[in-house]
C-alpha cells in the first residue's frame, strides 16, 4: 500500500481494535494475503462466493503461511502439511490445535479487521 492509499483509507469508527489493513482489491477472489492489523499478523481471504475471512497468519502446527493456503467455502487448508481449518470457528478437521479467526469486513473498498 502506498502512502497515498493510507491517506485515502476511511477512518474507522467502530472501536480501538478495528484496523484498516488495505484495499479489498489487494486480495484477488479465491486467494488470501497477509496483513498487519495493529501489531497482529493476520491472513485475509476473499472467497469466490464473495465472503471475507481473517485468521492468524501462521499455522499453529509448524508456522506455515496460512495466506498461501487453498480455500473452499468451508475450510482453509495450510500449504505446508495440508491440515484443514473450518472458517466457522477455526477448529481443525483432524483435531489439531485450532486457528484464531477474526471479524473482517469491507468498508468503502478497504478491509477492516478486528483483532
Ligand atoms: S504448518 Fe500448517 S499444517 Fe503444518
Amino acid at each position: 500500500m502506498s502512502l497515498t492509499d493510507v491517506t485515502a483509507a476511511p477512518a474507522v469508527t467502530t472501536g480501538p481494535r478495528a484496523h484498516v489493513v488495505g484495499p479489498v482489491d489487494e486480495v484477488p477472489p479465491g486467494e488470501g494475503r497477509a496483513f498487519v492489523a495493529g501489531d497482529t499478523q493476520v491472513a485475509v481471504f476473499r472467497l469466490r462466493d464473495g465472503s471475507l475471512h481473517a485468521t492468524q497468519a501462521a499455522c499453529p502446527h509448524a508456522g506455515g503461511p496460512l495466506a498461501d493456503g487453498q480455500t473452499d467455502v468451508n475450510v482453509l487448508v495450510c500449504p505446508l502439511h495440508l491440515y484443514a481449518y473450518r472458517w466457522s470457528d477455526g477448529s481443525s478437521t483432524s483435531g489439531e490445535t485450532p486457528i484464531r479467526t477474526y471479524p473482517v469486513r469491507e468498508r468503502d473498498g478497504y478491509l477492516v479487521v478486528e483483532v
